[in-house]
């Protein structure tokens, strides 16, 4: 793999992040910087959402335990296979989104088997225009630069090649009760725990780069949490405890590097089987919207293809992805 940069190397988090009490003079000294200066990286770091607490005679220190993303560890939490996938990683404190930065790199020849991860994203990309929420230090937020052999057109199973990805983490993990929504949103409990937003470079004929972008949220901030329209959850409620985000981060990456190379060489059915365990609207009334309809039915799984089996009106119709929304119906 490319060495590459890590590029938020922060003492200062680092010092905090192992708990206890520090005071501006002594972080100053093992920073070798000013206490005022010290001061100010503190106010730009809890504009950040870091919370931490200041307590007369004794300093400063965090308020919730914080772990910053690593190359090593996520590396390590991964499988020999998947790291043999990985090319290059690069891990940034603050990007606008790691999906478009991606997206600029595979236009200048970046090798597939690229990841980026950030911290925070300032403009994180949701589905169709959406915005995903992606408070510092909080979640996961990956991007995965693949480039196929196929044509486009032989790439529309991905999406639910991605969730499955996903899913497979989760159940490593141990998350209990999740489902996938067609084509590719993770669900707990009703509320949204991941989402994932693919994107295309390439020419009609292939072969084509395409750009992964997960958001899964590990422990949300509630303060930014507040700007998410929509129910959702993390993997601390999921879990029932704490779980280290780079273990997160490896296990993910790990199983989006393995479904890419095993669909680059087998397409879809490999992973038709486990969409079909977790399926999470399978039989259920739902709702499809369309850019100028919108129609009712029941969710009868997926074809062969990827496509969305709706049963409606007394038939069966597949319906492919693309700028469709799909919502449950209670
Ligand atoms: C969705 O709307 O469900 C898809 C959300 C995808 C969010 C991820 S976070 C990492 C990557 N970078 C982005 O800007 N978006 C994706």
């Amino acid at each position: 793999m490319t060495k590459s940069v890590n590029n938020h190397d922060d003492a200062l988090l680092g010092l905090l992040g192992e708990g206890g009490f520090y005071s501006g003079q002594e972080l100053g000294k093992r920073l070798g910087v000013s206490r005022s200066a010290v001061w100010k990286r503190m106010q730009l770091l809890s504009a950040k959402g870091v919370a931490f607490e200041a307590v007369a005679g004794k300093g400063y220190r965090l308020t919730q335990p914080l772990e910053l993303l690593k190359q090593d560890e996520i590396i390590a939490a991964m499988s020999p296979s998947a790291q043999s996938y990985l090319q290059q990683m690069e891990i940034h404190e603050e990007i606008d989104s790691t999906n478009r930065y991606l997206m600029q790199k595979a236009r200048s020849n970046a090798k597939t088997g690229f990841a980026c991860l950030a911290e925070q994203q300032t403009q994180g990309r949701g589905r169709r225009g959406r915005v995903w929420v992606s408070p510092f230090a909080s979640n996961i937020y990956l991007s995965l630069l693949w480039r196929f052999n196929q044509s486009p057109s032989e790439l529309g199973g991905l999406s639910i090649a991605a969730g499955v990805a996903v899913g497979r983490c989760l159940d490593e993990l141990g998350v209990v009760g999740f489902g996938l929504k067609w084509p590719n949103d993770v669900i707990w409990q009703g509320r949204k725990l991941a989402g994932i937003l693919l994107e295309m470079s390439g020419e009609a004929s292939g072969p084509c780069a395409i750009v992964a972008g997960i958001g899964l949220n590990v422990t949300m901030q509630p303060q930014a949490a507040q700007a998410i329209d929509q129910a959702w959850a993390d993997l601390g409620m999921a879990l029932g405890t704490q779980v280290s985000r780079n273990r997160v981060a490896g296990l993910l990456l790990q199983h989006l590097l393995l479904a890419f190379a095993v669909y680059d060489q087998h397409g879809l059915t490999p992973f038709i089987q486990d969409w079909q365990r977790w399926d999470g609207v399978y039989n259920t009334q739902v709702k499809l919207i369309l850019p100028h309809e919108t129609i009712t039915g029941v969710a009868r799984g997926i074809d062969a293809g990827g496509g969305l089996r709706l049963e409606h009106g007394g038939s069966t119709t597949i319906y492919h992805a693309g700028e469709i929304s799909l919502r449950t119906l209670k």
